[in-house]
């Protein structure tokens, strides 16, 4: 199957399989409901999830399995946007091409609609166990995303981010910064469907420092889009980062040398799987197209 139509397939079930999870209009709580599904459904370009199902297809673990690894990362995701995009954080009032949560909703929803998914997602990797995942994987995939989620990477990430704006950051503190606030959560991605179906550890460390340069690229190539792309393009609003006097690699090193450093960064992470004994043509064709991406 050509890669278009693998990831056309596969966008579409994760799109079934995060509907199949979120509360309907079951709930007396009905607007927090249609905030979360707003924010979660029919939008992004689910790297995150396609990453999770090509990784699933490397180890050779059932797709079902992967529906849980991927739904629970695509709505910390969506969370950590609706958050993101708060007038205390970055205000924006753009996300997906559509207004963002906040702005949708009212502020007080938004966080509620973030503090709502947060937990759901746990919710979700503890039900693989309804696709067949093990006892042991279950309590290491929850261990991975409350590290990935929380203080120690995307949260973690996210205030870093905030407590240096208007200032200089060195290389090493921005790579910091943005693997933890980026980084773990690709990670996550990767490598949730290896512990929920116990692959080897030698698999899952090479799933891991796959993880960790792919997810530093993406968030290099999303820092250049925010300076070279426009809005309508990006579904957000071009600029932002200047205009919010973010620390970025754009502004330590310029756009071409931060464009260079992101394809070293996807060389260094397809290095990774090529001493291993996975399949993972899908796994280097996202990658590819995450370097690649246009928005
Ligand atoms: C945006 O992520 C936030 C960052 C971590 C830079 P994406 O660019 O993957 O957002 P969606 O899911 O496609 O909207
Ligand atoms: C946010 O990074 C990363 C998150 C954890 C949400 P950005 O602030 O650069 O993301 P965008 O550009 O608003 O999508
Ligand atoms: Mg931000
Ligand atoms: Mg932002
Ligand atoms: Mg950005």
């Amino acid at each position: 199957m050509s890669f278009d139509a693998w990831s056309h397939a596969h966008r579409a079930r994760i799109e079934t399989a995060l509907s199949r999870f979120l509360p309907g209009d079951e709930l007396r709580s009905g607007e927090l409901c249609e905030a979360m599904r707003y924010s979660v459904l029919g939008g992004g370009k689910r790297l995150r999830a396609l990453l999770s199902y090509a990784a699933a297809e490397a180890i050779n673990a059932k797709a079902a399995i992967a529906d849980h690894a991927a739904a629970a990362v695509e709505m910390i995701h969506a969370y950590s946007l609706i958050h993101d995009d708060l007038p205390c954080m970055d205000n924006d009032d753009m996300r997906r091409g559509k207004p963002t949560n906040h702005v949708k909703f009212g502020e007080a929803t938004a966080m509620l609609a973030g503090d709502a998914l947060q937990p759901l997602a746990f919710r979700v990797v503890l039900d693989a166990a309804q696709s067949g995942a093990s006892a042991n994987g279950i309590v290491a995939a929850t261990r991975l995303l409350a590290d990935a989620s929380g203080a120690f990477g995307m949260a973690g990430g996210q205030a870093i981010d905030l407590a240096n704006v208007g200032k200089p950051m060195t290389q090493d503190a921005l790579e910091e910064m943005h693997a933890l606030k980026t980084g773990a959560m690709f990670k996550a991605a990767v490598v949730l469907p290896a512990l929920l179906s116990e692959a080897p550890d030698p698999r899952i460390a090479a799933l891991e420092v796959f993880a960790q340069n792919i997810g530093l690229a993406f968030q290099v190539v999303d820092d250049v889009l925010d300076a070279t792309a426009d809005s309508e393009t990006l579904g957000k609003t071009a600029g932002k980062d200047a205009q919010n006097e973010k620390p970025t690699f754009v502004s330590l090193m310029g756009i071409d040398a931060a464009h260079t450093y992101a394809r070293a960064l996807t060389r260094n992470a397809i290095a990774a799987l090529e001493g291993s004994d996975m399949p993972c043509s899908r796994l280097i064709e996202v990658a590819f197209a995450m370097a690649d991406r246009k928005s």
